[in-house]
């Protein structure tokens, strides 16, 4: 890992006075999430080597330091995205920072457009895998450093434990979820209805712009990766009408709670896998 990751892990980790064992991102919007932490200790993203100035407003650009469910974990609102022109050094660094400080557990969330028919606006859908259309970016491959070089299976980039773990905890907090594949668009327009339809073909159940570069940094790290898409909204086409960014963040203001919770419960499952014991 690079000497600025390092850095960055070790200011985290000094301020929070811990290791964290599980690193959660809160995608756009979904700040509201942030009320898990108990105890919570700020480290803004302007304060560690190697992170730039966000771009995208709403986006926090911060780190809080605490417990969840009483699992020490840091969580993470704002993050980068390839659309800003932002290279795998800059896109992939929260997610190094966040392994430099501890933790071998990444979480990943995500607002996203749902395809799938059962996957209306308010869905939780657990990703399985993700596919990147139209062909992997050179960023995916720089992401996934030694562990990707050459011609090697792709991933699996997502824990089929950590899945289960989030799967059985967001049952015991009541939360419905289903599986599916996320496709990683580059944005940051939304998609056309012919390109939502080329997805729906390709596989995909869901769509949204970040969290598969992050997934594959997290991998190349030996993390355990689990991604969690709320869907804001039916992918372009499939409901009437034009989708704009307030409709999803209305949805992501309305449907947050319902993260947060399913995270209250997961993290300190996802610990215990963190720790190498029963994911419970
Ligand atoms: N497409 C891409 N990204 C998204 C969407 C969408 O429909 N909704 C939220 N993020």
């Amino acid at each position: 890992m690079s000497g600025a990751a390092e850095e960055a892990g070790r200011i985290i980790r000094e301020r929070a006075g811990w290791r964290p064992r599980v690193h959660v991102v809160l995608g756009s919007g979904l700040g509201v999430a942030e009320s898990i932490v108990e105890g919570a200790v700020e480290v803004p993203f302007a304060e560690l080597p190697g992170f730039p100035a966000p771009t995208v407003p709403g986006h926090a650009g911060r780190f809080l330091a605490g417990r969840v469910g009483g699992t020490p974990a840091l969580v993470q609102s704002g993050r980068f995205h390839l659309y800003e022109g932002l290279g795998p050094d800059v896109v992939g660094a929260p997610v190094r920072a966040g392994r430099a400080a501890g933790a071998h557990v990444l979480a990943l969330t995500n607002a996203a457009g749902g395809i799938r028919a059962d996957l209306g606006p308010g869905s939780l859908m657990l990703v399985a895998d993700h596919l990147v259309a139209p062909g992997r970016p050179a960023a995916h491959a720089a992401l996934a450093g030694e562990r990707g070089r050459g011609a090697r299976a792709a991933g699996p980039f997502y824990d089929p434990e950590a899945l289960e773990a989030v799967e059985r905890a967001a049952a015991r907090a009541g939360a419905r979820t289903a599986r599916g594949v996320y496709a990683a668009v580059l944005g940051p327009q939304y998609e056309t209805p012919a390109e939502v339809r080329a997805l729906r073909a390709a596989g995909a159940d869901a769509v949204g712009m970040s969290t598969a570069p992050e997934a594959v940094a997290g991998w190349a790290l030996g993390q355990r990766v689990a991604a969690v898409s709320l869907v804001t909204n039916w992918a372009a086409g499939l409901a009437p009408g034009t989708l704009d960014h307030g409709e999803v963040a209305e949805e992501g203001a309305r449907a947050g709670p319902a993260l947060a919770r399913l995270l209250q419960a997961a993290v300190p499952a996802l610990g215990r896998l963190a720790a190498g014991g029963s994911a419970g």
